[in-house]
This record gives C-alpha cells, sequence and structure tokens, in this order.
C-alpha cells in the first residue's frame, strides 16, 4: 500500500487515483488503509472517507465470491426490482451492499446498466442476465453455489441498438 501511495502521489488530486490503485490490490478500501493514506500524504482521513463513500466504484469492505448487481434505474424499478433484490438478498443472506455470511455472494442495488428494455436486470460477476423473474433470481443463486456460470444472456447498451441475445428464457 505504501508503494502504491508513493508511485501516485502528487497533489491532492491524486487521491482518487490511489484509492482506485488499493481497491485494485486489495479488493476494497478499508478504514485502516484510509488512515495509512491519510498519514502518507496528509490529506484529511474525512476527506478520503468522503470520496469512497460518495463513488459507487469504490467498496470499503471485501465483497463475496460472486457480487450480484441489480439495476433499479427506473425502468428495472418499474419492471420489478425491489421483489428481485428482496429474492436475492433472502436467497444470499446478503443485505443490500453487504455480503453473505458464507462469502459467498454480495448483492448490491445499482443505476442503470444500459439495457433497460430487458429488465429487470442483474449482473453477476461478468454476466448479465435479463429479464429476470424471482424465480430465475432464486436459480441464479442456487446456480452460483453449484459453481455454475450457465444461463448466461449477452445484453448490450439500448441505446446503440446493438444486438441482444437471451438464451435463458
Ligand atoms: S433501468 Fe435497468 S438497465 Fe436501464
Amino acid at each position: 500500500m505504501d508503494q502504491i501511495v508513493h508511485e501516485n502521489y502528487l497533489d491532492l488530486g491524486s487521491a482518487i487515483v490511489i484509492l482506485q490503485q488499493i481497491q485494485d490490490a486489495f479488493g476494497y478500501v478499508a478504514p485502516y488503509m484510509l488512515e495509512r493514506v491519510a498519514a502518507l500524504t496528509g490529506i484529511p482521513t474525512g476527506e478520503l472517507y468522503s470520496i469512497v463513500t460518495f463513488y459507487a466504484q469504490f467498496r470499503t469492505e471485501p465483497i463475496g465470491e460472486n457480487l450480484i448487481q441489480v439495476c433499479h434505474g427506473t425502468a428495472c424499478h418499474l419492471a420489478g426490482a425491489e421483489k428481485i433484490s428482496e429474492v436475492l438478498e433472502n436467497e444470499t443472506g446478503a443485505r443490500d451492499g453487504r455480503t453473505s455470511p458464507d462469502r459467498k455472494f454480495t448483492v448490491k442495488k445499482v443505476a442503470c446498466l444500459g439495457c433497460c428494455s430487458h429488465g429487470p436486470v442483474v449482473t453477476v460477476n461478468d454476466e448479465t442476465h435479463a429479464k429476470i423473474t424471482p424465480e430465475k433470481a432464486r436459480k441464479l443463486v442456487q446456480q452460483k453455489r453449484q459453481g455454475c456460470s450457465c444461463g448466461t444472456i449477452t445484453c448490450e447498451d439500448d441505446q446503440a441498438q446493438k444486438e441482444v441475445a437471451a438464451v435463458d428464457e
């Protein structure tokens, strides 16, 4: 961590870059890491804390083996995202933004994922799943518990009018 700070600290504006690199290296940015960065750079810990809590890209605790993101953009919200989040939280034991006790899942609500006409949309690690139903959400968790990556669909940006291929109907 000290090396990351030494290699990237130029001025106060370097804070985000340093925090991004720490997250890349450790998977998250813990409070003790903020204190170390503050000690090395002179940037107040409170300012660093504000950055990691303001930007959704930062995590302050380790994520589970599988990161599940549930889109809560307007279209997905109207298509039932709240119910999907509820099912995923019940199935995994992970409350929103948190990691399950068995550390297999982190479940997080996020903003628009860019394929609004296929909502509700969920991503699991690098996979995108469209038109998720409560039953599909339960099945997805079961599959991931078994280490399966089947049932994936590809979902590209709606606005770019790219092809969307659904294979888990
Ligand atoms: S609102 Fe969910 S993908 Fe856009």
